[in-house]
């Protein structure tokens, strides 16, 4: 496995490489985990797969968040080797931080709900960087996962727009043996506290359940936030809302899920559940 921190050698890599072979990218914030790694298992072992791992900070809304996110390169890059990836691509940010495209991001609408409208500046961050990649890696595939839903649909967005031979593949949701969606920063969270976490599938599952019996929306919405605020969980939002335009709606007539962003011992987690 290589791994590659400086432009000039990444560029002349994937030049030697992409005429005749496929390119597989999973781009990470490193602190390797399963969910990561089912999105490298899920890159086609005949291609050429490039994991990169890059701490973004243009989509940190919160400095503390972005100096405290857990950085475990020697671990990651273990994992990556043991998974069969190619070459690891690690970018030193000074020099990112003067490729990326400064003119004002053509966002779509949808990225101002949600984890849009409580994290300024964040999907503007996740454009400019990925689409950095995108740009410099040239890859045929690239795999992302559904836990960051919206994420997700913006980077359909922009390979739509701009890098129209690219295709990208979503991955369902990897969870623990209590439901608990992996994220990297679960690690931030005491043991002692991984019972409020389990309640956010928990949430989810009895928000389902009651919107397929036919329960009024509104006082679901409402007993699931109470319940949770019990539990010391903050809710950043609690939505029922279209997998295509992610507007908020009231019932399940069309294709829809469960959102939910919250804190825990001020710590920001999301999920989704589709109904
Ligand atoms: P990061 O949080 O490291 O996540 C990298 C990829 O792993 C994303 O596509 C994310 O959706 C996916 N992922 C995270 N947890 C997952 C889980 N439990 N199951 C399945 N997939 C999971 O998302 C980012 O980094 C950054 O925003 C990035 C796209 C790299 C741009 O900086």
């Amino acid at each position: 496995m290589r791994v590659i921190s400086s432009l000039q050698d990444i560029k002349s890599y994937i030049n030697n490489h992409k005429s005749d072979e496929t390119i597989s990218l999973i781009p990470t914030m490193g602190n390797i985990h399963p969910g990561h790694v089912q999105l490298i298992k899920s890159a086609s072992s005949s291609s050429l797969k490039i994991v990169s791992i890059y701490v973004n900070e243009l989509q940190f809304n919160d400095r503390n968040d972005y100096i405290s996110y857990p950085r475990t390169l020697e671990d990651d890059l273990s994992i990556c080797a043991d998974n069969n990836v190619d070459l690891v691509f690690t970018p030193n940010s000074s020099v990112v931080r003067k490729q990326l495209d400064d003119n004002k991001n053509d966002l779509p609408k949808f990225t101002s709900y949600m984890c849009g409208a409580n994290r300024p500046g964040h999907f503007s961050g996740v454009y400019r960087i990925v689409k950095f990649l995108f740009e410099i890696l040239e890859p045929n595939y690239a795999y992302f996962g559904k836990k960051d839903f919206q994420q997700l649909l913006l980077i359909k967005y922009i390979a739509n727009t701009y890098f129209p031979k690219l295709k990208i593949i979503d991955v369902d949701t990897v969870r623990d043996s209590k439901n608990v969606a992996f994220s990297s920063r679960l690690s931030k969270i005491p043991g002692e506290l991984f019972h409020q976490v389990e309640l956010i599938f928990h949430t989810l599952m009895i928000m389902k359940k009651k919107l397929l019996n036919g329960s009024n929306y509104n006082t679901i919405k409402e007993d699931c936030i109470l319940e949770l605020e019990n539990n010391n969980i903050s809710v950043e939002y609690l939505d029922l809302r279209s997998l295509e335009t992610l507007k908020e709606q009231v019932n399940i007539n069309q294709p829809c899920g469960i959102f939910i962003a919250c804190y825990i011992n001020n710590i920001r987690l999301i999920d989704n559940i589709e109904i």
